[in-house]
């Protein structure tokens, strides 16, 4: 079902990442999920649909059923040896919506690691009894050279990537794309099932706030959302928190218009979405950012007022002072309907990897209407 033409996805991208690209898909198909480069329109519509349609299959005790039947003869292994509470628990329970048996490794400290294995051969060991690695490490890049060391395994397996160092975070850039779909469009704004197969974010005015040098959901979504012409992108960040050279050098070849800036205020009553972020002082070299001024990079309950009625206000979450809590029960708050896309959507991922969205569409189209 997958429809990635492999010009779309080379297209404007450097070589170096064309050939990472399609190293990463196999004929043309998301195999390793690593980079948000490898997901062009057709791939995030795919996705935003089966999502829905797992959704709404799920609603019913013989849907939840049926689709616990898909993949209950794969095993999963989840290797996250960094930090995590959403991604980590949302692929626990995206296995489970699909019935896919996983394990789990969070701690190396219990692991061979410290007779002084190294991860590498951590991860050759996983991917002898498991069918996929779904993983989030420190390091940026970890999870596309894990993709590569499993090449030279008898068994090669594919690797999702729930977070690599400061680099990128596909399957959040996803979810955030899926939830800005559902808030730009309802069912009845599009006919029929073309729902996730439109450009919603023609004339929109997106914000990212906060820490976009180290924020790996920020790139990655950036590379999703430039794929899609006529939406506007502005980076609001402190100076010392600007966007790396990469991602303006990439926004510059785009089609699609960006601006960088420094002050949230000015900008808060122009978005049609605004994405904010905590500070990632966990990369602090030597406690550098506690010089700055993070209170201006943050969205209080005074600027409500000047919110566009249908802004859609969005956090990857976890969140710190950035983001008040007394917004919460704005109607614009959308971080945790966020949260539960994101269980949606990592279950769609899987589905379209081990190739059991076809069963889901066929049972949509038998039980429901689109
Ligand atoms: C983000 C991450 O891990 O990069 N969180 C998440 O996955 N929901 C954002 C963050 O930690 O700030």
């Amino acid at each position: 079902m997958q429809s990635t033409a492999e010009t779309d996805i080379t297209d404007g991208l450097q070589s170096d990442t064309a050939e990472r690209v399609a190293f990463l898909n196999r004929n043309s198909k998301i195999f390793h999920a690593v980079l948000a480069q490898q997901f062009d329109t057709n791939v995030i519509s795919e996705l935003c649909e089966l999502s829905e349609m797992i959704r709404a299959i799920s609603a019913t005790r013989q849907g939840t059923q049926f689709l616990t039947t898909l993949l209950n003869y794969r095993r999963a292994m989840l290797y996250f040896t960094q930090p995590s509470t959403r991604t980590f628990l949302s692929f626990t329970a995206a296995c489970q919506v699909l019935g896919l048996r996983y394990n789990t490794v969070r701690d190396p400290k219990t692991s061979s690691e410290v007779k002084g294995e190294s991860e590498e051969d951590t991860v050759r060991v996983l991917s002898q009894y498991f069918d996929i690695i779904i993983m989030r490490h420190p390091k940026a890049g970890f999870a596309e050279h894990v993709a590569r060391i499993l090449e030279h395994m008898p068994r090669t397996i594919p690797v999702i990537n729930g977070g690599s160092g400061k680099d990128q975070h596909p399957t959040q850039a996803l979810l955030d794309v899926y939830t800005l779909f559902r808030c730009f469009t309802t069912p009845t704004s599009v006919r029929g099932s073309r729902r996730y197969h439109c450009n919603p974010f023609v004339g929109k005015t997106i914000a990212f706030v906060g820490d976009l040098k180290r924020g790996r959901t920020v790139r990655s979504l950036t590379y999703l959302l430039a794929r899609y012409p006529g939406v506007k992108l502005v980076y609001i960040s402190p100076p010392e928190l600007a966007p790396e050279e990469d991602i303006v050098e990439y926004m510059r070849r785009s089609d699609v218009e960006f601006e960088m800036a420094d002050d949230l205020q000015k900008w808060v009553g122009e978005c049609d979405a605004i994405y904010m972020t905590r500070l990632q002082d966990e990369h602090d070299v030597a406690g550098e950012s506690k010089k700055i001024d993070y209170s201006r990079y943050s969205l209080t309950l005074d600027m409500a007022p000047q919110f566009k009625p249908n802004l859609v206000i969005m956090h990857p979450l976890p969140r710190r002072g950035e983001l008040d809590e007394k917004l919460d029960s704005l109607p614009q708050a959308k971080y945790w309907a966020q949260v539960r896309n994101g269980m949606w959507m990592r279950a769609a991922l899987i589905a379209l990897i081990f190739e059991v969205d076809g069963a889901i569409l066929e049972h949509y189209q038998n039980y429901y209407t689109l």
